[in-house]
């Protein structure tokens, strides 16, 4: 068996977790090389082990404190164990932690009307609850089927949608195409709106004439169109403004639907509630995870009443709008309101986009600034026969060992993202920018 070193009897003074034995970063690396698939990849080569949040900050074993710029993927929106949501959860889980759909429970119901009364984009009103993006996008994909009674679907390329097989079947970025054996047939792949090298225009222009061009080759094919607003794993990548309405227009005129996924950009992330409202356009369904439940798994997708309508076969999902995620996510709605963080996103967003920009013009390794709110990338582009890749996670490691924890992605893996909790402070973002032009500079020395 492998050997899991570094134990520690009894109180683990740095995690608080009582009994346990502390094993340190090197014990969980072995526990995982032991008991996980090869698949679960981590950042850092020399990773932290994590043991405690609050808000904007990460603590780790040693006490050390890390500015989370990266909000586990763009879920802790409202700060990590923020104590008035964790209050909502705790109070909760307990009175009453779970009954599933087949018996009464009001937080689910609530949550439902709260969504629908000024969250929701356009006429949509009702709300299926799951456990995670990949089953929304699942959920919101078979709602579409059942709609329009056909089977197939459109999708960026370079989207990513989940991690079920009808997700991932959509999803156009290869590195999360796990399976060998997609169904390609039912997927047609439209070029997105970004190419480096095009302008936005051009690449607006092309990616609806492909567009164009799938529906008219056959008028009665698609059930529905899936895009992430602002793609997120796919490199940050905001589409040129109008192209949503001008998509929108299209898949009407062959009455196909068109599928938001805002898991990463719903709730306020770019600065308006969700990333498509944009371009005033409001989808036929929206998908919903991540932020909604600041940390507490939960998914959820929605509609009208028309296409509502046409799902009316049984279904359930067992944990899907549980008692206690539907607190939690109450409490996240009140807090994003009562806080003002759509706005916050905004006016900080642009604060660190001003400053990404600054250091670009500095900094010759960053090619490129985008994105909206507080959903920002920097790509990297090293000089001729560096390893961008290698470039970004040498970035990613000294900015960790400078207390400050930014994601990654992009197709070459080479776009540091910006993603904080909206709670961000100024001052934070100011630090960071500090300590990544310091950062920089020593790698183009
Ligand atoms: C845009 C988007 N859709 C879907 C998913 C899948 O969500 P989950 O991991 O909760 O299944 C993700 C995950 O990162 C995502 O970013």
């Amino acid at each position: 068996m492998t050997s899991i070193g570094n134990e520690r009897q009894g109180v683990n003074q740095a995690s608080g977790i009582e009994g346990n034995a502390f094993i340190g970063p090197e014990g969980v690396l072995a526990k995982r090389r032991a008991y996980f698939y090869p698949c679960t990849q981590h950042f850092y080569r020399q990773p932290p082990q994590i043991v405690r949040g609050s808000m904007q900050y990460l603590y780790d074993h040693e006490g050390r404190r890390y500015t989370d710029f990266f909000a586990g993927v763009s879920v802790v929106a409202c700060g990590h164990c923020n104590p008035r949501i964790a209050e909502a959860s705790v109070k909760q889980l307990q009175t009453l932690q779970h009954t599933t759909t087949i018996y009464l429970t009001q937080p689910m119901a609530d949550l439902a009307e709260r969504l629908a009364n000024g969250i929701l984009p356009g006429r949509l009103s009702r709300t299926f609850f799951c456990n995670s993006g990949s089953e929304a996008n699942e959920g919101a994909l078979l709602l579409a089927r059942l709609h329009t009674k056909r089977r197939d679907f459109l999708a960026l390329e370079y989207g990513l949608h989940g991690r079920t097989w009808l997700t991932m079947g959509v999803t156009g970025l290869p590195m999360w195409r796990a399976d060998d054996h997609l169904d390609e047939g039912g997927v047609t792949f439209i070029p997105r709106p970004y190419e480096p090298g095009l302008d936005a225009e051009t690449a607006m222009r092309r990616s609806l004439e492909a567009l164009k061009q799938a529906l008219e080759a056959d008028p009665e094919r698609y059930a529905a169109m899936i895009v992430e607003p602002v793609q997120g794993n796919g490199g940050i990548i905001v589409p040129p403004e109008g192209y949503f309405r001008e998509v929108k227009a299209l898949l009407e005129a062959y009455g196909v639907l068109l599928i938001a996924d805002e898991i990463q950009t719903g709730f306020g992330r770019t600065g308006r509630m969700f990333a498509l409202d944009y371009d005033g356009v409001a989808p036929d369904i929206v998908s919903m995870a991540k932020a909604l439940g600041n940390g507490v798994p939960i998914g959820a997708f929605a509609t009208t009443d028309e296409i509502a309508a046409s799902f009316n076969r049984p279904s359930a999902s067992t944990f899907g709008g549980n008692p206690v995620s539907s607190a939690t996510a109450l409490a996240v709605l009140g807090y994003i309101e009562e806080e003002g963080l759509v706005e916050r996103a905004s006016r900080l967003g642009e604060r660190l986009k001003q400053g990404l920009e600054e250091l670009q013009r500095k900094h010759q390794v960053i090619a490129d600034v985008r994105g909206r709110g507080l959903m920002l990338g920097a790509e990297l582009q090293g000089a001729a026969g560096t390893d961008s890749a290698a470039l970004t996670d040498a970035v990613l490691e000294a900015m960790k060992e400078r207390g400050f924890i930014i994601g990654k992605n992009g197709i070459g893996r080479n776009v540091l993202a910006f993603q904080p909790p909206l709670v961000i402070e100024a001052g934070d973002i100011d630090a960071m920018l500090e300590a990544l032009d310091d950062v920089l500079g020593g790698i183009e020395a």
